[in-house]
């Protein structure tokens, strides 16, 4: 019988100090082993010889992780940059984000969002109303953690996302930090497109209209990318939005539903 006893453990690799790989499970103590060799492989697999890998383990103790049911999952097809960004605007309007704040956060992502005008470590935090910038740190931002799919909830969004013709590990990684971030007291939308040059998909994510994934929100070759969380300043308060995000364990248990949409004007109707 598996133990209850739960471990956090995360894995960081680093190259001439940029930071090329990061990820997370919540495990019980005898897979231990198993997955840290298998974070460990996935850091080598990057293309690029990690200089440090770098695996920390956290007992939960008796904390018992909050169990969300995934975000539904929209896949919105459309066929270039600037159709996907104004379909992520019109989604983000109706969700209550001002113009302002969308297009101030579309900026900071095409410039490059940290102050030197690199990306950022984490996310930038908006002002929903106003866009006014809310996290401490610009160069850092704030990055969500400790979050992982349960077994069951892994194997059918696996299936819901392959048949989807989704096969890339990062979309169900993306889709369980987006459920989790969705949940955040205060949290009203997020937005984000890749740092990667080689990949241009992005989504608009929020608890009331699911994980709309779009496949291009940037071109190929723009290595400028990040994470925009939109926050509702009537309810926000910046420590708590920050324990659920950086402490609290949360394991997605269950699969939301899985559509294609091939015209965008038909996402509203
Ligand atoms: N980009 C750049 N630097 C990063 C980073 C990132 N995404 N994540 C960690 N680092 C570096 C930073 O220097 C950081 O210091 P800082 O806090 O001043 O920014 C340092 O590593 C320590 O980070 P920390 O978060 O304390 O490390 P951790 O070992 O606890 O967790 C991760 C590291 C990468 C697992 C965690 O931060 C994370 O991002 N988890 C989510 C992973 C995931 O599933 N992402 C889905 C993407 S599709
Ligand atoms: P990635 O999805 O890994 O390509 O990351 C895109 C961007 O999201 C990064 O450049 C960071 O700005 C931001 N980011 C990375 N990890 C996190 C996280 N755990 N929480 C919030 N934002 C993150």
């Amino acid at each position: 019988m598996p133990s209850k006893h739960l471990y956090s453990i995360r894995m960081r690799a680093s190259a001439r100090e940029r930071h090329i790989s990061g990820a997370e499970r919540i495990i019980p103590e005898e897979r231990i082993d198993a997955t840290v060799s298998g974070l460990i492989t996935r850091a080598l697999s990057k293309g690029c010889a990690p200089d440090t890998i770098v695996v920390t383990l956290d007992s939960l103790k008796d904390v018992a992780p909050i169990q969300h049911r995934a975000l539904d999952v929209v896949m919105l097809s459309v066929p270039d940059v600037r159709s996907g960004r104004e379909m992520a605007s019109r989604i983000l309007q109706s969700l209550g984000v001002s113009d302002m704040a969308i297009e101030l956060a579309m900026t900071h992502l095409d410039r490059g969002v940290s102050p030197s005008g690199n990306n950022m470590r984490g996310a930038m935090v908006l002002d929903a109303s106003t866009g006014d910038r809310l996290e401490q740190d610009r160069e850092r931002g704030v990055r969500a953690s400790r979050f992982d799919w349960s077994d069951d909830g892994e194997k059918e969004i696996t299936r819901l996302l392959t048949d989807a013709g989704l096969t890339h590990f990062r979309t169900r990684e993306a889709l369980a930090l987006a459920t989790k971030v969705a949940h955040a007291p205060g949290m009203v939308a997020e937005l984000c497109w890749s740092d990667d040059p080689d990949y241009t998909a992005g989504y608009v994510a929020s608890l009331a209209m699911g994980y709309v994934r779009f496949p291009v929100l940037k071109h190929r070759g723009n290595g400028k990318g990040g994470r925009a969380f939109f926050v509702d300043p009537d309810v926000f308060e910046m420590e708590a939005f920050l324990t659920y995000l950086q402490t609290r364990p949360v394991l997605i248990t269950e699969a939301g539903q899985c559509r294609q949409v091939l015209d965008p004007k038909k996402f509203f109707t």
